[in-house]
């Protein structure tokens, strides 16, 4: 009660000016907070007002990183990635990676299907085996009255394509679900399931009143939403070489060697679920850069992948190799619903522009090309963990950015670079040697 009178009413009414006036008040300089906040507004107010229509209570945008992975080639196809990240070494290890098995085949894929999961979660009191001996004619009557909704997706190739009853009341007394499968087109399908799914429920409850041997207060609705785990909407994407191809992938190493070592990598991830969470997040790595320049739901992704992960009963990698008669093949399994149409995919104009870059790819296509980043992501991370360690690389992107906080000039760079060669990289030893060297904030001549 009493941090009642802190409450803000009607925030969302308010001009963005007023916002940002309200949000700033209580900083150390309001002035140049709503000024920093003004200066990452869009200069077009017309696209200023797009952006802000994304969400709500907009004060300004926040910018990220818009990369590209080049020579990314997928089932024979090179594409140029767009890739939207803030981690530094993402781009350049999916970049390096893909450069690599370009020569060597690229990433092949595999469609394992693309099913959509939706649920009425429900409780029910009446009889059960009657209500599965009546579900037949149920669902024939879900599906046709879901059709208003369904016809513009029949007709892009999608729809409901099949209504499952389930029992869960061992879990919980009296639970059970109605389990929705569908298939959306071109479309992640989020909008079209949720609809689906509660006009299910409108139809459930009309049903169950008609019927006489039931109670009026039988069914009881708890929700419709649809899962973020479709095991069913899932790739298989995958490189391949004979090992002597591998040879000299770090310099010194024979490919037998590499791939022994690669594979115990992928082993610990097998065994140990601390290891498999920050393998799999190498995976997502590069994903989810896609993902978000493609104007996809990152959330979902992650929630469905690390959902599908623990499906064996305990938190597993997402990767594995196979190694047989001198061929080393690395393997990503995973699921992931995307889209190219709906959502932002329209609406937000670097998305539209990465969907243009990526050749205007159907929605299996686009799974293929997130697959393929994802692998490439993985597998440079594991090659550098079990070869030279993942620090090297990290601590030369590291050290390039504090050279850029500190404005070591540009001709100056490769000194520093040199001179760390063999020392550990930290801001205040970089920081010293360019005071040091009196290198800070100098403008370059
Ligand atoms: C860092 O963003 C990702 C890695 O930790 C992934 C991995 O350990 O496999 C390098």
């Amino acid at each position: 009660m009493e941090n009642d009178q802190h409450i803000i009413y009607g925030f969302s009414k308010k001009s963005r000016d007023e916002k940002l006036e309200l949000v700033t008040r209580y900083l150390a300089d309001p002035k140049s907070a709503i000024a920093l906040f003004k200066s990452f507004q869009h200069a077009n107010s017309k696209m200023q007002r797009l952006l802000e229509e994304f969400s709500e209570n907009t004060i300004t945008n926040f910018p990220l990183p818009y990369g590209i992975c080049p020579n990314v080639l997928v089932d024979g196809k090179i594409y140029m990635v767009p890739m939207v990240i803030e981690e530094s070494s993402v781009v350049a290890a999916a970049a390096g990676s893909a450069k690599y098995w370009f020569s060597r085949g690229g990433f092949k894929t595999e469609i394992i299907d693309t099913e959509k999961i939706g649920q009425v979660h429900f409780l029910w009191k009446d009889d059960k085996n009657l209500l599965f001996a009546r579900f037949p004619a149920l669902k024939e009557r879900l599906i046709k009255e879901c059709f208003h909704i369904t016809e513009n997706m029949i007709k892009r190739g999608g729809g409901i394509i099949d209504i499952k009853l389930k029992d869960l009341s061992e879990r919980e007394p009296g639970l059970m679900q109605l389990y929705c499968t569908f298939e959306t087109a071109q479309s992640m399908g989020a909008n079209f399931i949720n609809s689906c799914l509660e006009q299910f429920a409108a139809t459930f409850k009309q049903w169950h009143l008609l019927q006489k041997e039931f109670s009026e207060d039988g069914l009881e609705i708890i929700m419709c939403i649809l899962s973020n785990l479709t095991p069913n909407c899932r790739i298989k994407c995958y490189v391949e070489s004979d090992m002597d191809r591998l040879n000299d992938i770090v310099p010194g190493w024979s490919g037998k060697e590499f791939a022994r070592r690669f594979c115990l990598g992928i082993r610990v991830a097998e065994l140990d679920p601390f290891r498999a969470a920050t393998h799999n997040k190498g995976i997502f790595n590069g994903v989810d850069a896609v993902v978000l320049a493609t104007g996809n739901d990152f959330r979902a992704v992650e929630a469905c992948g690390h959902a599908y992960a623990s499906l064996p009963g305990r938190y597993t990698p997402l990767t594995k190799t196979e190694l047989s008669d001198n061929h080393f093949r690395f393997i990503l399994e995973i699921p992931f619903a995307l889209g190219i149409v709906g959502g932002l995919t329209r609406l937000h104009p670097l998305v539209k522009l990465s969907l243009e870059l990526l050749e205007s790819p159907s929605a299996t296509e686009l799974m293929s090309i997130a697959a393929a980043v994802g692998l490439a992501n993985n597998f440079s991370a594991v090659k550098s963990l079990v070869t030279t360690g993942i620090q090297k690389g990290h601590m030369k992107m590291h050290l390039l950015n504090i050279l850029k906080q500190l404005k070591v000039p540009e001709n100056r760079k490769e000194e520093v670079i040199d001179y760390f060669k063999d020392k550990v990289v930290s801001v205040s030893a970089v920081r010293q040697l360019a005071e040091k060297w009196h290198l800070t904030g100098v403008t370059e001549n």
